[in-house]
């Protein structure tokens, strides 16, 4: 009548008495590899309470993309492999990305092959968002975008890893253009050098080319905002941002487009380009920002020609070369060279849309991400104060 069931011996035996004990073996040992089809073990309704079938491990976790990616994937009850580097405490607040018991925290080192070994062997999931804007005094582009990638990719590949989906930059190309800078960007040469290595060992990788991510705690909005990337009141952008477009995209539409390309197989081998619905000058997209911010004419906002200002360009030296771990602002040559490289969108390679994504426009989202940097906020403004809404910045046709 009652039935006991155990795990751990492959064979069932029969009972015929008044407790029949199964003995069923449900997992193999942690040192028979992939031998297991984890879709078997889908359990729920497909809610964060319940198992998708999915072992996802995450690397780049701990930053800005990771946190969304994550969060998705907990949602739709996917196990969370979260490998870090440093303190544990950093990447302690993703354990509730997920449901009890779902989500992992597993120390890893980028150049250490056994410890990356141990991270994807249980997945049939790998995403790689490693990724650095600047090169520190341990790891460069190389070492982080090409050596890193290639062998998170290669590790997975040995390991039986079903899909690996990698995030690169959108602009990457074996020779970026240069705006700035003679060679153009550095950080954009090594993230396509890094796909070719990421293809190299993982062929049917599906790789993703992010524009500018906005969203919480980003990059792009608050770079602009940030008192460094000023002169005072006064904003210095190459040719006044005339020549620049730009099509950023929302975080969670990025994150959104991973998780679809995770459910779908097809999607294996591809690349995406994640970009927003629109097209925008640089100069419309950062008067906007400043209008949003309430730092217009009045506040001494005023947008000129960085070419001709040796002192902002001095500054921007100084700051790369005195940083002790970041650029102060995010501040930097390769950083000041790729906001002005124009975004480059290709026709033959598919979107987010061609995921299904529904994209957000800038004009829904970004005057809440700017709210926090609203002029003179708490000090007798207050943010739901009457104020004429800012006219939107004029798309590219
Ligand atoms: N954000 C954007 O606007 C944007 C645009 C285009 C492409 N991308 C690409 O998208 C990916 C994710 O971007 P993100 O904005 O989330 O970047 P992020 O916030 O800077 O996070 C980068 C992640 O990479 C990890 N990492 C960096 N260097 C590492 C190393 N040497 N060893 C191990 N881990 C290392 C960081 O770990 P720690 O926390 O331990 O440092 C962090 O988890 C990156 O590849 C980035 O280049 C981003």
């Amino acid at each position: 009548m009652a039935a006991v069931t155990f795990t751990g011996v492959s064979s069932l035996k029969q009972q015929t008495g008044f407790i029949g004990i199964a003995y069923i073996r449900a997992a193999n040992y942690s040192t028979e590899n992939k031998a297991y089809n984890l879709a078997s073990l889908k359990r729920g309704t497909g809610g964060r309470s319940s198992f998708n079938g999915i072992v996802a491990t995450v690397f780049g976790c701990s930053g800005f993309i990771g946190r969304y990616v994550c969060n998705r994937l907990g949602k739709i009850g996917t196990q969370l492999i979260l490998p870090y580097r440093g303190d544990p405490y950093d990447v302690m607040r993703l354990k509730v990305c997920g449901d009890l018991g779902q989500v992992y925290f597993h120390p890893y080192n980028l150049r250490d092959e056994e410890s990356i070994e141990k991270v994807v062997r249980y997945s049939n999931v790998v995403i790689n968002l490693v990724g650095r804007d600047w090169e520190t005094r341990n790891y460069n582009f190389e070492d982080v975008h090409v050596k890193g990638a290639g062998l998170l990719a290669k590790v997975a590949k040995q390991a039986g890893v079903e899909r690996f989906i990698h995030v690169s930059a959108l602009n990457a190309a074996e020779h970026p253009e240069s705006v700035i800078l003679k060679n153009g960007s550095k950080f954009l040469a090594s993230k396509w050098r890094g796909e070719q290595a990421v293809l190299e060992a993982f062929p049917d990788a599906t790789i993703f080319r992010p524009a500018d991510v906005y969203g919480q705690e980003d990059r792009f909005l608050r770079y602009y905002a940030h008192v460094w990337r000023r002169q005072g009141q006064w904003m210095p952008l190459w040719k006044k941002g005339e020549e620049t477009i730009k099509q950023p995209v929302f975080v969670s539409d990025l994150a959104a487009g991973i998780i679809a390309a995770i459910k779908d197989s097809d999607t294996a081998g591809k690349t995406y380009q994640a970009v927003g619905p629109k097209r925008y000058y640089l100069s419309e997209l950062v008067d906007w920002f400043y209008r949003l911010m309430r730092k217009n004419k009045e506040w001494g906002y005023w947008r000129y020609d960085m070419r001709y200002d040796p002192f902002f360009q001095m500054r921007v030296s100084m700051t790369e070369l005195a940083r002790v771990s970041w650029p102060l602002g995010n501040l930097h040559w390769d950083k000041v060279e790729r906001e002005h490289v124009t975004d480059a969108v290709r026709n033959d390679i598919p979107t987010l849309e061609d995921l299904g994504i529904c994209l957000t426009p800038m004009e829904d989202q970004v005057p809440w991400e700017l709210k926090p940097w609203i002029y003179d906020l708490y000090q007798g403004h207050d943010v739901d104060e009457p104020y004429t809404e800012p006219a939107p910045p004029k798309v590219v046709a």
